[in-house]
């Protein structure tokens, strides 16, 4: 079985698809990983992120620790965001992600295109969303948390441009697959949000 969970920064989908892997026994990738290690590379080597030259050549000498937590850093963010609008940066990066979801017991990947692009026959597809505003309530959480103490306004914005540019890319852009089962987190604490997804899995099996 595999399961694909998409949407927005901060709607609660990598949450939500670890606690699936959990609980269903499936091993799980966060394919955001991928486009934030290519962003580590590049801004360790103090590469352009506008050139997509430089940004596939940090694509090919990816080396990726899930816990460096300068991959979660704001900067490395922005330029994930950035990177991940290339092309030839989202091709080097298929296989990788279409072998872990082609694993003969299934997977749990999440991401902005698993139901569009990486995984289309995918048994379930999850679209988790939420406000513009919960989000960003989540995000500033998230970051205080880590001692960055960054105003809601600005939080807010960097929300938006991020929805924007990750939803007006012509390469793989987020959007909802036809056959994806919509997941509004807005009103949901956590475990409610884990709950529900888990019915939902449940009812389409
Ligand atoms: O999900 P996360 O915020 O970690 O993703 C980092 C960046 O990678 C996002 O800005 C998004 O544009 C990009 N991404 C993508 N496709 C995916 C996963 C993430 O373009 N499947």
């Amino acid at each position: 079985m595999v399961i694909a969970v998409d949407g927005p920064a901060a709607s609660g989908k990598g949450t939500i698809a670890r606690a699936l892997a959990r609980h269903f026994g499936l091993p799980h990738m966060d394919t955001g990983l991928l486009y934030r290690a290519v962003a580590l590379n590049l801004w360790r080597w103090g590469g352009d992120p506008a050139s997509e030259f430089e940004a596939l050549r940090a694509t090919h000498e990816l080396n990726l620790d899930p816990s460096d937590q300068e991959l979660r850093s704001e900067p490395v963010s922005k330029i994930a965001s950035a990177v991940s609008a290339y092309p030839s940066v989202r091709a080097a990066l298929l296989e990788r992600q279409q072998d872990f979801a082609g694993q003969p017991g299934g997977a749990v990947l999440d991401g902005r295109d698993i139901g569009t692009v990486i995984a289309p026959d995918a048994e379930v597809k999850l679209f988790v969303t939420a406000s513009a505003e919960v989000r960003a309530v989540r995000r500033q959480k998230e970051l205080d948390g880590r001692g960055m103490h960054v105003r809601f306004e600005d939080v807010l914005a960097d929300i938006h441009a991020r929805d924007e540019r990750d939803s007006s890319r012509d390469a793989a852009p987020l959007r909802e697959a036809a056959d994806a089962l919509h997941l509004d987190t807005s009103e949901l604490d956590v475990d409610e949000a884990i709950s529900a997804a888990i019915r939902l899995v449940e009812e389409k099996l």
